[in-house]
């Protein structure tokens, strides 16, 4: 199965797809909120206008391989959130690690109904018969709500880390 545009995943309530240029009043939205970049990044950036909707559709665009890839995830038509599986940067170079991280990005209008962790877990999946042998998440100290997606997951908690994105997360680990 390959992450291009004719494929979905299709889980019991969402579906998981490409994003297009019609869903940049969502992101714009998304990624606007400081409650939902609060815990993205080194220092969590607000986006401040649409038009950098635009340039994120490239760059995630140029991470689409195989499975990897940013997906969409939408109930019946509506956007509610972001699930990523990519190469992970090291710490230092920035260069990619070896690794490959999942994530996501709920608006808060979804969160609450277990939608990250079934598109993230059909992501897993999808990522594992892909022939990835380890998946790994890095999240802020402090963020709860992200830890408790890992544990549902089934991921395996290893601790504080400082091998990615050049600052020290909670690492969380899942084995084929
Ligand atoms: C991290 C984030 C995705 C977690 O969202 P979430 O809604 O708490 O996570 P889930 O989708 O797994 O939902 C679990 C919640 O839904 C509830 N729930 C309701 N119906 C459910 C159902 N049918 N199935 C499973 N859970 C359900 C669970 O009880 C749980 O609520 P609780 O935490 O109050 O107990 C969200 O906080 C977010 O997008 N934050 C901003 C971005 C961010 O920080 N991303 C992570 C960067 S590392």
């Amino acid at each position: 199965m390959d992450m291009d545009s004719s494929s979905t995943l299709i889980t019991e309530r969402l579906t998981l797809r490409r994003w297009t240029s019609s869903d940049t009043p969502f992101l714009f939205d998304l990624y606007s909120r400081p409650e939902v970049q609060r815990y993205i990044g080194r220092t969590p950036r607000m986006m401040a206008d649409v038009s950098e909707v635009a340039p994120l559709l490239e760059r995630w665009e140029a991470l689409r391989s195989g499975m990897q890839g940013v997906w969409g995830v939408f109930d019946d038509e509506q956007p509610c959130g972001v699930v990523l599986l990519k190469p992970i940067p090291a710490s230092g170079n920035r260069e990619p690690s070896g690794d490959v991280e999942i994530g996501w990005h709920f608006h808060p209008d979804s969160w609450g109904r277990g939608y990250a962790t079934e598109a993230a877990a059909a992501v897993l999946v999808a990522g594992f018969e892909s022939g990835l042998d380890r998946i790994v998440a890095v999240t802020h100290r402090e963020n709860v709500a992200s830890q408790a997606v890992c544990r549902r997951l089934g991921m395996t908690h290893l601790g504080l880390s400082d091998r990615y994105y050049d600052t020290t997360c909670e690492l969380f680990e899942a084995l084929r």
